[in-house]
């Protein structure tokens, strides 16, 4: 039995703002952003597109597109680091708001960025095993990244959701169950506490936490897919160039580079030995430009979308290449802070450029409006339970008002 994404639909918020233009409004050299971080354009959402508003907004445009009979969804999970409440999970507020069956699981998935991944490998693995019975499973990831004003953080912010319908015989990719090497560790690299708004992050050493977590899972997966006979030896030595793709989780364009040439690193010394075999960086760059440059297009548009984010970069490689990549194997990283962390593959399906084309993501967001670095400030400013008073696009959903500790949202 093969078990997979089936189809994908995307929310984006309606504003965002260019990285440049934030550089210069902060005295940071724009190549700062732009090279250095390789941060384009970030979203930026109003308080009435929370993170429930952004899931029910995918789910509704998912179940549009697929038109998939609702009594067959037997699980609804949104993978979420940025709930709305301590107790009641986004995923009821999505099954509320869609109306749909009340004949199913319904949970969110929580560990930072990788919340999105726990909640699509339980959503295989529950189809897989023959408990599912035929039914199929709705996953979203939904979540709005802040760190806040004047932070070093800042250029990194974003947010989006992505709905996936997860079901046998898939037409995007068929996941490698069963072959995946995870890495977890208790360290505080990012976290947010309760009660605030925006993450508590130590940077540099999140950068060092995720490539730590990298390597251990990537060969992990690299053990686990030479015995089941998944890749072949490479003449170079490097097992990632049997990959078509690597599709990594992008807090910002640049991790991705870094996250590449840890696992050529790794592979070379591996090879050799020893630890410090010799990296050409014109080698490095040309496999990064082959291998993962074409899953930044989206993420470069929206910023960080954290448990999205890997998935946008699925979203963004499949929209221009797909053709090209029907029936290839590609691999995917998964980071969560905290940390927990696993590398997985799967093979691109012959129907993927037309189930990711019937997303529109293109459409979507080039509808979206660019605002002022004065305007983005004032929108960070608004109070979370003061959405401002716009109604929603046909399809769409928005948080209209919070009372008696009740949040209301109004649909389009
Ligand atoms: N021109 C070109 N490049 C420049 C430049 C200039 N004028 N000035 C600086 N740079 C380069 C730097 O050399 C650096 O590149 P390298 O990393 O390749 O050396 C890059 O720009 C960034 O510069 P700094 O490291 O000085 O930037 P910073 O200290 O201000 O902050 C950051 C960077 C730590 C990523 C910060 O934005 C941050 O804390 N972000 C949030 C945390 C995060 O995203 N962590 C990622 C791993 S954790 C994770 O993945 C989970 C998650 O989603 C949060």
């Amino acid at each position: 039995m093969t078990v997979g994404i089936d189809s994908l639909a995307i929310a984006v918020p309606q504003r965002y703002i260019e990285l440049s233009e934030l550089a210069r409004a902060r005295g940071v050299d724009p190549a700062k952003f732009i090279t250095g971080l390789g941060t384009r354009r970030m979203a930026v959402p109003d308080p009435g597109e929370d993170t429930v508003a952004l899931a029910a907004t995918a789910v509704h445009r998912l179940l549009d597109q697929t038109g998939v009979d609702r009594s067959r969804i037997g699980l609804l999970i949104v993978g979420t680091e940025t709930g709305v409440d301590h107790s009641k999970p986004v995923a009821s507020h999505v099954q509320g708001l869609l109306g749909l069956p009340r004949s199913m699981r319904v949970f969110d998935t929580t560990h930072a960025c990788y919340g999105g991944t726990a909640g699509l490998m339980t959503a295989c693995e529950w189809i897989a095993s023959g408990v599912a019975k035929g039914r199929v499973a709705v996953v979203v990831c939904s979540d709005i990244a802040r760190y806040g004003v004047g932070t070093a953080g800042e250029p990194t912010q974003g947010a989006g959701a992505i709905a996936m319908l997860v079901t046998e015989a898939p037409r995007i990719l068929a996941i490698d169950l069963g072959v995946s090497g995870s890495s977890s560790a208790d360290v505080y690299d990012f976290w947010r506490p309760h009660g605030r708004r925006e993450a508590v992050v130590d940077g540099h050493y999140s950068i060092e936490c995720y490539l730590d977590a990298l390597g251990e899972s990537y060969r992990s997966w690299r053990a686990q897919a030479r015995e089941r006979g998944l890749i072949s030896p490479v003449a170079t030595g490097l097992s990632s160039e049997s990959l078509a793709r690597v599709i990594y989780h992008v807090p910002f364009p640049k991790m991705a580079n870094k996250a590449h040439a840890h696992v050529m690193r790794l592979e070379l010394d591996d090879a050799a030995g020893h630890a410090d075999a010799a990296l050409d960086p014109v080698v490095v760059a040309g496999r990064f430009e082959q291998q993962v440059a074409g899953s930044l297009r989206v993420c470069a548009e929206i910023g960080n979308a954290y448990t999205g984010s890997l998935y946008f970069g699925l979203l963004g490689l499949l929209e221009s290449e797909a053709g090209a990549l029907a029936n290839q194997r590609i691999g995917m990283f998964s980071y969560g802070s905290g940390c927990v962390s696993e590398f997985f593959s799967g093979v691109v399906q012959r129907y993927a450029a037309r189930m990711v084309g019937d997303a529109g993501a293109s459409a979507i967001l080039a509808q979206r409006t660019a605002i002022t670095i004065e305007e983005y400030e004032q929108v960070l400013a608004l109070a979370a339970d003061a959405p401002l008073p716009i109604a929603p696009s046909p399809g769409g959903y928005r948080l209209e008002a919070i009372r008696d500790h009740r949040r209301i949202y109004v649909a389009g």
